[in-house]
C-alpha cells in the first residue's frame, strides 16, 4: 500500500513525534483568509492537536503503567490516522488498535499512514461509524482499554457507546471544541447536548470540563459505571478529559453524587459550590447580597489527579516532543491545581470592575498566601488565581497589591 500510493488532492508527509504521516497540504485549501483549514481539506487534519496528541500519548502511557499488561486502544473518529498510528509506535505494550472513519478518503489515508509505519499486525483502519464500530465492542471480552473520541464538536453523541466498549478500569479521552454552547454563548445547546446550565463567567473553561465531565458521569451510571476524572485541559480551541472508568453500581452512586451546581454572583464575583441549591434555597450572595445565578447540573469532584500527572510528568521526561515544554508547565500547574478549591478568580476582571490598575498575579497570590489563604496560579488562565479567599477579600487583598506597587 505504501508504495505508488497517491492522495487526489494536494498532500504532504509530516512527522510527529515517532511516525510519519500523509496529510492534507492546507495552504492548498485556504482560499480566503477567514478558511478553516484543516476543516476544508477532504480528510481532517489539524497540526494544532499535535499537543492534544502528545497528552494523549503520555496519559494513554501512564494508564498502561496502572494497569501493567498489554491494551487495546480504539479511535473511532480517526481522519488520517495519525492519532492511532501514534498511540501504536509510542505506547509501550499495546497489542491492538483499531482505528475508524465515515469518510472514505480518511480510511484510505489512514490505511496508507498504518503501512508507511510498519504498523499493520497492530493497527485496524475500520470504515464505520462511530457508534455502530464501538457498540460492535460492546460485550465482554471485546472491549478496549482505552476509547479517545476526538471528534468535530460534541463528544457527547458517542459518549453512550465509547463507555460501554470500555472494560473494567478501561479508560476514557473525550475532545470537546463545541466551546460556544459549554461557555454559555449559546446556553440552550449545552442543556440540550449535555444536560447542565453553562454561565458566562470569567471561568466557564472550567465550567466547560465540568459540564462534560458531569456528562460523562451520567451516561457512565446509566450503565453502573463509575467515573474518577485524572486530567483535564483547556487548550486552544478546546477542552479534554481524560477519565479512568470502574464497573460497579455502589461506585457510580458514589460518582453521581459528585454532580452538583456552582452560584456566581456577577456583582462581587463571589461563587460557591451547592449540591442543590433549589432545595436550599441559596438566592442571595452571601458577600454582597445581590441575586446569584447558578451553572448545572455538573461535575463538583476532582478534574486532575496529582498522582496521574506525575506519572505523566515522568512519562514526559521519557519522550522528545515538540511540545515537551508546554507539557512540563502545564502538568506543574494543574498537579498544584489539583487540590485547590473549583473556580478561579480572574485578576484584570476584578482589577476593571473595581477601576484599579493590574497588580501581577504572582504579587496577589503573595498577599493570599500571607493571609493564610490557599492560593495556586491555573492552567486555564493566565491571569487567573484559585483560592480559597472570599471574593470580597481577594477584592480588598488585589487593592493592597497595587497600592504598595
Ligand atoms: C476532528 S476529526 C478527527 C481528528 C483526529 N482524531 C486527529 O487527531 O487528527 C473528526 C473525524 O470524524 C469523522 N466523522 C464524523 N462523523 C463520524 C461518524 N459518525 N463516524 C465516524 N467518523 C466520523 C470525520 O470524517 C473526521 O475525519
Ligand atoms: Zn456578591
Amino acid at each position: 500500500m505504501a508504495e505508488g500510493f497517491k492522495t487526489d488532492f494536494p498532500s504532504e508527509t509530516v512527522k510527529e513525534g515517532k511516525v510519519k504521516a500523509v496529510v492534507p497540504k492546507l495552504d492548498a485549501f485556504v482560499s480566503q483568509p477567514s478558511d478553516y483549514a484543516p476543516s476544508k481539506a477532504p480528510v481532517f487534519y489539524n497540526p494544532v492537536m499535535e499537543l492534544n496528541r502528545d497528552i494523549s500519548v503520555l496519559a494513554f502511557q501512564a494508564h498502561q503503567r496502572i494497569v501493567n499488561r498489554e491494551i487495546s486502544i480504539c479511535e473511532p473518529l480517526t481522519s488520517s490516522g495519525i492519532r492511532g498510528v501514534r498511540f501504536a509506535a509510542e505506547i509501550s505494550r499495546v497489542k491492538k488498535v483499531v482505528v475508524s472513519d465515515i469518510s472514505e478518503r480518511a480510511v484510505k489515508l489512514a490505511k496508507h499512514n498504518v503501512h508507511l509505519n510498519g504498523l499493520q499486525d497492530r493497527v485496524t483502519v475500520k470504515h464505520k461509524d462511530a457508534n455502530c464500530l464501538l457498540s460492535c465492542y460492546g460485550a465482554p471480552r471485546k472491549r478496549f482499554d482505552i476509547v479517545d473520541v476526538d471528534p468535530f464538536g460534541s463528544p457527547v453523541p458517542y459518549l453512550d457507546s465509547a463507555i460501554r466498549a470500555l472494560r473494567n478500569n478501561g479508560f476514557l479521552a473525550a475532545t470537546a471544541t463545541d466551546l460556544a454552547p459549554l461557555c454559555g454563548v449559546h446556553a440552550k445547546a449545552c442543556v440540550r447536548k449535555y444536560g447542565g446550565k453553562p454561565l458566562r463567567t470569567e471561568y466557564c473553561h472550567e465550567l466547560a470540563v465540568r459540564l462534560l465531565a458531569g456528562c460523562v458521569a451520567t451516561v457512565a451510571a446509566k450503565h453502573d459505571i463509575s467515573v474518577r476524572v485524572v486530567l483535564s485541559h483547556s487548550t486552544d480551541h478546546y477542552i479534554r478529559v481524560y477519565a479512568r472508568i470502574s464497573y460497579g453500581a455502589k461506585k457510580a452512586d458514589d460518582t453521581v453524587k459528585n454532580q452538583g451546581y456552582i452560584l456566581h454572583c456577577f456583582n462581587c464575583f463571589h461563587r460557591e459550590t451547592a449540591k442543590n441549591p433549589f432545595a436550599e434555597r441559596v438566592e442571595k450572595c452571601p458577600e454582597c447580597g445581590s441575586k446569584m445565578n447558578w451553572a448545572g447540573p455538573l461535575w463538583l469532584g476532582k478534574i486532575f489527579d496529582t498522582q496521574f500527572c506525575e506519572l505523566m510528568a515522568q512519562e514526559n521526561t521519557r519522550v522528545a516532543f515538540r511540545n515537551s515544554g508546554k507539557i512540563t508547565k502545564l502538568l506543574a500547574l494543574v498537579k498544584d491545581e489539583a487540590e485547590a478549591p473549583a473556580t478561579y478568580y480572574v485578576i484584570d476582571k476584578i482589577s476593571d470592575k473595581l477601576a484599579l490598575p493590574v497588580p501581577s498575579v504572582s504579587a496577589v497570590l503573595q498577599k493570599l498566601r500571607d493571609k493564610g489563604f490557599q492560593a495556586f496560579p491555573t492552567h486555564f488562565n493566565s491571569r487567573g488565581v484559585r483560592t480559597d479567599a472570599p471574593a470580597l477579600t481577594v477584592q480588598e487583598l488585589l487593592r493592597k497589591a497595587v497600592s504598595i506597587a
